[in-house]
């Protein structure tokens, strides 16, 4: 599978795909046949380009972590999404929406936030671009997320609570949805993950994919061979694994490693980890693998953190999956906050709870000393910083 051209039908071997109600038609329509025109074209990309660099503040570092490195005892590098302006990686993907909205004629932008990080990512590249923002998000990740509530509003977007289901990024996608079904002319939708109707999950993995691009051109600056051993990123939907892992997945040489949510445990009814606990199905727009139970109900997913709180994984995904050319690991809530502190402590970098998902599968998978292992580090833990204080002890 060339998972850099899904087929024009969206697919990703068996998973993707269109299948929404037929007032979203015309809208998914018009992006199926305008985005790669849009985002090919050299007055788009060198826009786009200037803000990634001046803006964001791109490249961001790739760092050796060697203290972390000598815990393990292998060859540790972070990429360091966290210095993004606004804090993670939702940047590269929402200021590539919002500028591809502007291009498709549209004044109006909504949003669904789990973490947070993409509302404010989205009301960030909203305010630079002089857009209406709406940003969906469930009532509990409002609670649990408060600072990036807080800089959502002073942004100017108005955050809109969604109070469905158990409250969080699922529901706040279904809310979204809703809206861009009544909104259809002005408005465009501006996914925050690899998930959602065709062409959502290829145009942001393009988006996202600058990750692994800086990754290849920095290891080789470094280390003088462009490619790692392996390369480690956290999946709620997928949007920061889809960019690390992009320019090697046709590698068969770089191994492949996912960290979803485990939450209290695989088997403990409170998890997120989709491919344990997913069977083959369609959840906002796209067949992939859902937590669902025997007639197709989706299951309520629990995570300590908001961004990979989700009961599903995008096609990209699904297919590495199936394939078994990614290797999934399901890192609990603990074994997560363990890491975090790990990180703090060691690197003196405080990582979102998100990203240090990842950082665990260093307790899961045995690394020889040789290996050069990039970690995504998706996003700063300032948004988390609540949760940590009630675990000081770890
Ligand atoms: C810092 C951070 N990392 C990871 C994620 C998970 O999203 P994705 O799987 O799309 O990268 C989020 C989502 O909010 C996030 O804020």
């Amino acid at each position: 599978m060339n998972y850099k051209n899904p087929d024009k039908y969206g697919y990703y071997g068996e998973f993707g795909g269109a299948f929404i109600p037929e007032m979203l038609y015309p809208n998914v329509e018009e992006l199926q046949k305008k985005y790669l025109e849009i985002i090919e074209y050299e007055k788009f990309q060198q826009e786009y380009q200037y803000l990634l660099k001046n803006y964001v503040g791109r490249s961001t570092p790739l760092y050796y972590a060697e203290n972390l490195s000598d815990k393990y005892h292998t060859q540790i590098y972070l990429k360091r999404e966290d210095l993004n302006h606004t804090g993670a990686h939702k940047i590269n993907n929402a200021l590539g929406q919002v500028l591809l909205a502007k291009y498709l004629g549209k004044r109006r932008i909504i949003a669904e936030t789990g973490a947070g990080q993409h509302g404010v990512a989205t009301a960030t590249a909203c305010a630079l671009l002089g857009m209406k923002c709406i940003v969906y998000m469930g009532e509990i990740d409002i609670q649990r997320q408060a600072p990036n509530v807080a800089r959502m509003k002073m942004l100017g977007a108005e955050v809109v609570p969604a109070t469905s289901g158990s409250k969080t990024l699922k529901d706040a996608v279904n809310e979204a949805l809703r809206d861009w079904i009544n909104n259809p002319v002005t408005t465009h939708y501006a996914i925050g993950s690899v998930v959602g109707p065709h062409p959502f999950p290829d145009l942001v993995a393009r988006f996202q994919s600058i990750i692994s691009k800086e990754i290849k051109e920095q290891l080789l600056e470094q280390t003088g061979k462009e490619n790692p051993d392996y390369v480690i990123a956290c999946v709620g939907g997928g949007s920061n694994a889809a960019g690390a892992f992009y320019h090697f997945a046709d590698e068969e040489n770089v191994k492949l490693l996912a960290a979803e949510a485990g939450g209290l445990g695989i088997g403990s009814g409170m998890s997120a980890a989709t491919t344990f606990l997913g069977s083959i199905g369609v959840l906002h727009g796209s067949k992939s693998l859902v937590m669902q139970t025997e007639d197709g109900q989706v299951i309520e997913p629990h995570s300590i953190s908001a961004g990979l709180d989700y009961p599903g994984i995008g096609p990209f995904h699904a297919n590495l999956f199936k394939e078994k050319r990614a290797e999934f690991f399901s890192i609990n809530d603990d074994e997560a906050l363990k890491s975090a502190f790990e990180l703090t402590k060691l690197e003196g970098i405080i990582p979102a709870l998100e990203s240090a998902h990842a950082l665990a599968v260093l307790d899961q998978k045995k690394f020889n000393e040789k290996d050069i292992v990039v970690i995504c580090l998706s996003g700063r833990g300032d948004k988390d910083m609540e949760t940590y204080l009630k675990h000081l002890n770890y």
